[in-house]
């Protein structure tokens, strides 16, 4: 990609101070939603990043790497899983738990969405802690899949995730640093 593409991706990025609690700057990524131009330059940084490479599935961290990850399944004629918050998932899952920047949560997939052997991609919007996406490479593995790199807009290389991801084996894949 060029700068300019990840420049425009940036400044359409807005940060929200004190939100949801006291001493949080919010990175929301709304604002690359509802512009179509910027939607469409955002998307196609990651169709570029994976259309030779080919991954089996595309698995989506709740709830806003839903938003990106199902457009970019699509875009590959690739398979989208959705890694959920637990609770809403309806048939037999596996489940793994985490600490986040502000609380804790417990995520869950389907155990028939991944299939041994299968290549696949993780995407969230953000990396903060890295707990989200820890949990969700724990859980593709688990079931058999290869994960190919875990995805993100946005990293927050200041609170150690990406850091620690990387140590763990994941390789990562990111557009824009927020200090
Ligand atoms: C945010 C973000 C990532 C996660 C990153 O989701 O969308 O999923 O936090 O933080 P981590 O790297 O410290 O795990 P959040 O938990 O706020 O849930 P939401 O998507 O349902 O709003
Ligand atoms: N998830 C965890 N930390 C976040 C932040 N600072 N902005 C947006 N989403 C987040």
């Amino acid at each position: 990609h060029t700068c300019a593409q990840v420049d425009y991706i940036r400044h359409n990025i807005r940060t929200v101070a004190d939100w949801p609690s006291q001493g949080v700057q919010f990175r929301d990524i709304t604002p690359l939603l509802s512009n179509p131009r910027v939607f469409r330059v955002l998307i196609d940084e990651f169709v570029h990043r994976y259309f030779d490479e080919r991954p089996d599935l595309i698995a989506g961290l709740d709830a806003r790497g839903f938003i990106i990850g199902s457009v970019l399944a699509y875009e590959l004629n690739i398979g989208f899983v959705p890694i959920r918050k637990k609770g809403k998932l309806p048939y037999a899952t596996v489940e793994e738990s985490y600490e986040l920047e502000y609380g804790s949560a417990t995520v869950e997939v389907h155990t028939d969405a991944v299939k041994p052997g299968h290549r696949v991609v993780l995407i969230d919007d953000l990396i903060a802690t890295g707990g989200t996406m820890m949990a969700g490479k724990r859980l593709v593995e688990r079931l058999g899949g290869v994960i190919i790199e875990g995805a993100a807009i946005v990293d927050l290389p200041e609170l150690g995730g990406s850091n620690k991801l990387r140590a763990a084996g994941l390789p990562l894949y990111t557009l824009v640093d927020f200090s």
